[in-house]
């Protein structure tokens, strides 16, 4: 069971971070580090029709991993209540899959962790669902901590619960 996680959080030691390395602890996955990986957006070109996308950069290799993928993991920070621009950017790219639909199910998730200042995640949860669906995931577990102004999110016991349930879904063959 392969669990891939695509972190938008530019802060390697940050709120998301720490819940990612619960996570990891807990179960084999492997990690993309939107913000550090120099993912081009996507120009919409349409050159992905012909079965390929024409920028030669990194996202070659992650199209095979997220295509290999069971369970796939979205983290990321609230900005101005939506999910990183890394992220977006990276998720733009997602497009080739429109083109070229993954085959297969897979199980996915959503969290998010925010400061507090808006408290609204419904704009990034259904973004979030938008772009998984271009995964062939629908549905995916949600989990989301809004406060870290003024505490970390694990020690909220409900979102430390819907980790664990999300964990679960690494661990289910
Ligand atoms: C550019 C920017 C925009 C932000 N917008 C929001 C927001 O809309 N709502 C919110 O609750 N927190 C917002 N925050 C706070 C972050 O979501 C919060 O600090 C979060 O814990 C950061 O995650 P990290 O520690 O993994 O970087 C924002 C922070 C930054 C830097």
């Amino acid at each position: 069971m392969k669990t891939l996680i695509i972190n938008g959080s530019p802060r390697l030691d940050g709120h998301c971070a720490a819940v990612l390395d619960y996570i990891k602890k807990n179960i084999d996955c492997d990690v993309i580090n939107c913000c550090f990986e120099n993912i081009a957006h996507c120009t919409g070109c349409d050159g992905c029709t012909d079965g390929c996308c024409v920028i030669d950069d990194k996202m070659r290799q992650f199209y095979k991993q997220i295509e290999a993928a069971d369970n796939i993991i979205f983290i990321s920070p609230l900005y101005f209540s939506m999910l990183t621009g890394a992220l977006l950017t990276f998720a733009s790219r997602f497009q080739y899959f429109y083109h070229n639909p993954v085959r297969g199910k897979k199980r996915g998730a959503v969290i998010l962790i925010g400061g507090g200042s808006t408290k609204d995640t419904s704009k990034a949860f259904s973004t979030a669902k938008i772009i998984m669906r271009y995964t062939a995931i629908q549905d995916p577990y949600e989990a989301a901590f809004v406060g870290t102004d003024i505490s970390a999110p694990l020690d909220d016991r409900d979102f430390k619960n819907d980790i664990d349930s999300i964990i679960k879904i690494g661990r289910i063959i």
